[in-house]
């Protein structure tokens, strides 16, 4: 048995609904408590399972971690006890690789399992490992781990043939504290390296250019515990803009950063939704049959998140006329197009492109979530549904939403938890 969703459709949200902290920027920045001996508080932290995986792996390598509250954790680093970061782990929380760059900093060896792939990708990790090369770490890959011999490293220029938002991370925590100046070139530009960044500058790093594909970084070795508070999660606020347009509702979206929305906010102005943003509150207005459809590609930073893609496919659902949504991030990041059909859309798939026949009534039904915004955005859905909708598989959800259904029954959602047949 797993846990699902019950949905009843067709309630209209009204309320404050608030973000939680970003969950891309915990998990590099709690991982970035590994690079230096020290005690860390970490503030709006989010309640995720991904967080409390990513804990045990902490502490499997020596550290102690406290939940102090709700959001707040406390991380002591005196040492790593162990070098070994392993596939049990690993394998149930991708981020977790991140865990190489501190420990390539730290360890002459260290020993990392490699992720596997996931629903929306194959999702190598080839430019992580090029760019330690490039830093003098000796790599070889043995039994489904990653060996590393890191002895005789120093600061090296890494050009990244993509953006990678994972690549950059793993680099950035290395070369923070590796002899030398290490320059990342064609590095992600995402809100949350820029935060990864402003954590590790306070610890002591020496790191220009964040936000630009230019990072430049100066090792240094007197780096230092601190206390952070982590960004809100521009991917769960703008979950909140959709579900607020999709119902028709009036939500006050709290604890949000107006500037991380960026594109997606802009393709929305475009299509006819208005913002209105007071202090750190947001409301978003548009009615739902006078919005025009769009035409949107995902792309890394400062392009339209791959992270808002089902979401933002379920609004160009609803509206009528036909819209488009091409993802050029993850080459099977489609798996929610089926099951948003089960419900009545009419969408087809040509080329990596979706092209969307928008403005038929959903009906609800059974679906299954297949990763976590897919699974977010089958849960709205639900929520613009006729009818009642059963969304399985929610642990994918569990992983990166604080709370959804409670948050969203908050604000006037019907959604009921109950245990399902996979
Ligand atoms: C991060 C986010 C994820 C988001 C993604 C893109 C976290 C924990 N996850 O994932 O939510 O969807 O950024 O914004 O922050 N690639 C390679 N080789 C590599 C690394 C990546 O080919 O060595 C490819 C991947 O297969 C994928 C693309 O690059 O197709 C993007 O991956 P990347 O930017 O690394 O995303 P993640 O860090 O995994």
């Amino acid at each position: 048995m797993v846990d699902g969703f019950k949905i009843k459709g067709k309630t209209p949200l009204n309320g404050t609904i608030k973000v939680s902290g970003a969950k891309n920027a915990a998990l590099p920045i709690i991982i970035a408590t590994l690079v230096a001996r020290g005690e860390y508080t970490l503030k709006n932290v989010p309640n995720l399972r991904d967080i409390r995986i990513l804990m045990k792996l902490l502490e499997d390598l020596g550290m102690k971690t406290e939940k102090v509250d709700e959001t707040t954790y406390k991380i002591i680093n005196n040492g790593f006890k162990r070098n070994e970061a392993s596939y049990e782990i690993v394998k149930q929380m991708r981020a977790s690789f991140l865990v190489m760059g501190p420990m390539i900093a730290n360890l002459e060896e260290s020993v990392v399992s490699l992720p596997g792939g996931c629903a929306i990708g194959s999702r190598p990790v080839d430019l992580h490992l090029k760019g330690f090369e490039a830093l003098g770490a000796e790599i070889t890959r043995v039994h489904g781990y990653i060996h590393a011999k890191s002895d005789k490293l120093k600061g090296a220029e890494i050009p990244l043939t993509f953006p990678s938002v994972g690549a950059t991370q793993n680099l950035m925590m290395a070369a923070v504290k590796i002899p030398g100046k290490t320059v990342i070139s064609n590095a992600a530009r995402e809100p949350e390296i820029i935060d990864l960044g402003n954590f590790l500058i306070k610890m002591g790093a020496k790191i220009n250019g964040l936000g630009t594909p230019n990072i430049e970084i100066e090792g240094v070795d007197d780096l230092h515990g601190v206390e952070y508070s982590i960004m809100p999660d521009r991917i769960e606020a703008g979950t909140y803009v959709i579900a607020s347009l999709i119902t028709e509702g009036d939500l006050k979206i709290e604890n949000i950063n107006l500037e991380d929305l960026g594109v997606f906010r802009s393709e929305l102005e475009a299509m006819g939704v208005k913002f209105e943003y007071n202090g750190n509150v947001l409301t978003v207005n548009g009615n739902l049959k006078e919005l025009k459809p769009s035409k949107i590609r995902t792309m890394p930073h400062p392009g339209f998140p791959t992270d808002m893609q089902p979401q933002m496919m379920l609004l160009q659902t609803l509206v009528n006329g036909v819209s488009s949504m091409e993802e050029t991030v993850f080459e099977n990041r489609f798996m929610h197009v089926p099951e948003f059909n089960r419900m009545g859309a009419d969408i087809s798939i040509r080329h990596g492109v979706a092209v969307i026949n928008g403005g038929l009534p959903l009906t609800g039904a059974e679906v299954m979530s297949s990763d976590l915004r897919a699974g977010a955005a089958l849960v709205l859905a639900g929520l613009a549904a006729d009818g009642e909708t059963t969304v399985n598989r929610v642990y994918h959800i569990d992983r990166g939403y604080d709370k959804l259904e409670e948050k969203l029954n908050a604000v006037g959602a019907k959604i009921e938890r109950v245990k399902l047949d996979i």
